[in-house]
């Protein structure tokens, strides 16, 4: 993609590479078919990285019993912290060696996929963790790898993606690397419905930024850009609808749809400002990731809009914000303000009141964070690029 003059971007030949799982359940009740998609990866001791609360609903055992009715062994492995760490993945790789397992199946949000992602190549290398942080890090296959996510959500049930803290350097490293792939994915609307609001506000905004960030980056394509802008649509009417109805079949089904064109979408293409700027927030104040992107969105699309007034208008409009009769000045305007009234309406907090640390306190943190968010490299594929002086003015902004 490249801008115009007005800040439109058009469609220029770039080779775009399209990565996704080679097979793809989904549907209410396809977890179900847990035990007979992990033969079919030829898995017969499977290591299931969840957490304490799959765990605590019995929720995690019932995919152990499914496995073992298949015959297939399964032991599970739940030391896993939102916003997993390199000792949480260390640990996996132990329990992986320690049971001899030939596959893992991670249940959970991004937290526990993520980390199973990383403990399935972990297991085939030697060496520290952070061998893989960047792009195209990792030497070789991992261990065959299934992904089933229970928040709708991060989408990295189909992304090449994982993202590790490094608990020395106090970084989230960002991993992208084809082998990071899962093999299979299964997602199953079903295991979403027990979000409580809050979780589902705060996962369900960071789908939406994944759809956002994919349709503006430099590096969307014709590929990617009808899942980023399916991942818009989706999230726009649905959203607020799984917010207040937890119980809505629909509402569910399709954020979880979401979600997972998201994922498609952003890997493919990037994501840009809002998660570099995010994840340096995650990393030092230990903010859940989607509620760290929410608190940023409508301070970074104000900053990034005519960097791609078109691309920003059309989101706009597949949002129901403005129509066709709009400018796309007015259009993208619109947008700005339709993703503040969407906070509100979620309840979602200003960056200042979720850290509970004074404003003078923040400031003294923030050279470091906006070293971190550009060196991560997606501010770089922003509409606008900022300087690090910009980005301490958005995260003064958003305070
Ligand atoms: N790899 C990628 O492509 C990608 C993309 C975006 C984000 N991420 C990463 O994913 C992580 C965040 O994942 P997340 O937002 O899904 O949250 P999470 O996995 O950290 O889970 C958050 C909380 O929700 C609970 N939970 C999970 N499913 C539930 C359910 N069905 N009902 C009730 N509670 C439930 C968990 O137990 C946990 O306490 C971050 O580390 C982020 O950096 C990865
Ligand atoms: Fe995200």
């Amino acid at each position: 993609m490249s801008g115009n003059k007005d800040g439109n971007m058009n469609h220029t030949p770039i080779a775009a590479t399209f990565n996704c799982p080679p097979i793809l359940l989904s549907g209410g009740g396809s977890s179900n078919e847990l035990g007979n998609l992990a033969k079919r990866l030829r898995g017969s001791r499977i290591l299931l990285i969840t957490d304490k609360f799959l765990v605590n609903k019995g929720i995690a055992s019932r995919f152990v019993d499914l496995l073992r009715s298949a015959d297939v062994d399964a032991e599970i492995f739940s030391d896993i912290q939102p916003d997993p760490t390199d000792a949480n993945v260390r640990a996996g790789v132990e329990a992986c060696r320690n049971l001899n397992a030939d596959a893992i199946v991670s249940l959970g949000g991004g937290s526990p996929i993520d980390a199973g992602k990383v403990v399935a190549v972990s297991a085939a290398h030697e060496g520290p963790i952070r061998q893989f942080q960047g792009y195209h890090q990792v030497p070789k296959k991992g261990l065959p790898f299934i992904a089933i996510p229970t928040t709708a959500g991060t989408g990295s049930e189909v992304t090449k993606v994982a993202v590790i803290t490094d608990t020395e350097r106090n970084i989230k490293m960002m991993m992208l690397d084809e082998y990071l792939m899962p093999d299979a994915a299964i997602v199953d609307y079903e295991l979403s419905m027990s979000m409580p609001p809050a979780l589902t506000a705060n996962v369900g905004v960071d789908t939406l930024t994944h759809g956002i960030e994919a349709f503006v980056s430099h590096k969307a394509n014709l590929m990617t850009d009808p899942l980023a802008l399916s991942c818009i649509r989706l999230s726009a009417s649905n959203l607020e609808s799984a917010y207040h109805k937890p119980n809505s079949r629909e509402a569910r089904e399709a954020m979880a749809m979401a979600a997972c064109h998201g994922g498609l979408a952003f890997a493919n293409s990037s994501v840009c400002l809002v998660h570099g700027m995010s994840r340096p927030i995650g990393a030092v104040y230990h903010l859940p990731h989607g509620l760290s992107n929410a608190v940023l969105l409508p301070e970074v699309t104000r900053f990034s809009i005519h960097g791609a007034r078109a691309r920003y208008a059309q989101i706009s409009r597949t949002m129901g914000l403005s129509t066709e009769y709009h400018s796309d000045e007015e259009a993208s305007e619109l947008l700005i303000k339709g993703l503040e009234s969407q906070n509100n309406t979620l309840k979602i907090p200003k960056l200042g009141e979720c850290l509970n640390i004074t404003k003078k306190e923040f400031l003294k943190g923030l050279d470091k964070m906006a070293t971190d968010a550009l060196d991560s490299g997606s501010p770089a594929n922003n509409p606008v690029v900022p300087t690090k002086a910009e980005i301490i003015e958005i995260y003064k902004r958003a305070f």
